[in-house]
């Protein structure tokens, strides 16, 4: 039967063969089903999670929002001090620990070297200065950048808010990344947006514009190349005339544009959950009087309590949680208004101090709790500092 008497093979290797073959099936059989790939070499494929391009060949994507956090800060001239608070430690710290940047950027009036860092550092400014300056601490990199005076159609810049929107506006076009403002915090990592594939993407606020205290775009997007080129042209000394107006009105158009991939608009509750409204102002920073102080017999030295909220805990076991309690679980950045600027009192609410916090008695406090106990674990934060200075 087998061709012409030419034999391939000699008996004895073939009872070799069959028996391999007859080994492999068995395997087959034998092994649990996910190691049979043990026996056939396939290339192996890693299937978890990247931020790379899928693979090497694959073109680099224009459309990543490179992890790079700006910060802006414009000193009124060069014989004041920086005048950070804990407030704004906390800030800085927060988009550090979750966002882990590649790189995080300061964009100031002043030198690096300059009195005015050099005081902040040298802690003659009060330890919050010195711990947003220690680079130890934070890589912080410092960008002395021109501060306009006036808009591109003469009218002047007269405020310091101002000027900072527009350096703000001109560093996240020119490098990329994600602007925050001091009053913005972090709760978690913002990678699944800046990855989304959107090439700008912000936040709606009270009353549906866009907030312009924190966004992220690409370098040279096409979202903040316009809004840096029509700020300049709609200044009029308006409070959000060349700020929220124009990030919503451009920001809306580019979502209709075809391709549809030059902005993605999130919902209020993502970015701005709060406002500048008393309710709102109270809503967040009130204490209140129904909880326990976290600090109630803290020991100095010893690590405070953690607090996970497990997944169906709200709804299975609701009487633990009161009636005012936020949950925070959809909010990516908590934009806190600060009551102080609109002088409205809220009820037990002085200033955020790292004691306010880390009682945990407000729904602001809670929302930044986990951030602070890390800063008070590593004994970067005392219970009685002051908020300043
Ligand atoms: C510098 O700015 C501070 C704060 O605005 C102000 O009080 C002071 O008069 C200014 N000094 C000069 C020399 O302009
Ligand atoms: C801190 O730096 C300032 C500005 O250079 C200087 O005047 C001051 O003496 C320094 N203080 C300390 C404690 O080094
Ligand atoms: C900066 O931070 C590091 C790390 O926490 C610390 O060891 C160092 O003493 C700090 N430097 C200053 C000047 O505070």
């Amino acid at each position: 039967m087998f061709a012409q008497g030419k034999p391939l093979t000699t008996p004895s290797v073939l009872k070799l063969a069959a028996a391999a073959s007859l080994f492999l099936v068995v395997l087959f059989f034998f092994l649990p089903h996910d190691a049979t790939s043990r026996i056939i070499p396939t290339p192996r494929v890693d299937l978890t999670p990247t931020h790379r391009p899928s693979s090497p060949s694959s073109p680099p994507r224009d459309d990543i929002i490179p992890n790079q956090v700006h910060f802006v800060y414009i000193l009124p001239n060069t014989t004041t001090n920086f005048h950070f608070q804990f407030s704004h430690f906390l800030s800085l710290y927060a988009a550090w620990h979750h966002f882990r940047p590649d790189s995080i950027h300061l964009h100031t009036n002043t030198l690096p070297t300059g009195p005015e860092i050099t005081r902040a550092r040298n802690g003659t400014a009060g330890k919050w200065n010195a711990h947003i300056f220690n680079t130890t601490l934070i890589p912080l990199q410092i960008h002395t950048v021109p501060v306009p005076t006036h808009a591109g159609n003469g009218q002047p810049l007269a405020n310091m808010e101002h000027r900072s929107d527009f350096v703000r506006v001109q560093a996240v076009h020119d490098h990329g990344g994600v602007y925050l403002d001091w009053d913005v915090h972090a709760l978690r990592d913002l990678r699944p947006l800046r990855e989304s594939g959107f090439r700008a993407v912000a936040g709606r606020q009270l009353g549906g514009q866009i907030n312009s205290g924190t966004f992220m775009s690409v370098k040279g997007g096409r979202m903040v190349r316009l809004w840096r080129e029509q700020m300049h042209v709609v200044y009029t000394g308006g409070w959000t005339t060349h700020s929220n107006e124009v990030i919503t009105r451009v920001g809306q158009r580019l979502v209709g544009e075809p391709g549809g991939r030059e902005m993605l608009i999130m919902e209020r509750e993502a970015f701005a959950p709060g406002s500048w409204r008393a309710e709102d102002t109270d809503a967040l920073f009130g204490v209140r009087g129904d909880v326990e102080s976290n600090l109630v017999g803290y020991v100095e030295g010893v690590a405070l309590p953690g607090y996970e909220e497990a997944f169906e805990a709200r709804w299975e076991r609701p009487e633990e949680f009161k009636e005012w309690e936020r949950d925070w679980s959809f909010t990516y950045l908590l934009h806190a208004f600060t009551p102080d600027r609109w002088s409205h009192k809220v009820a037990g609410f002085e200033h955020i101090t790292p004691r306010y916090v880390l009682e945990r008695r407000s729904n602001f406090a809670r929302a930044v709790y986990p951030i602070a106990k890390i800063m008070y674990d590593k004994g970067l934060i005392g219970v009685d500092d002051s908020h300043e200075g």
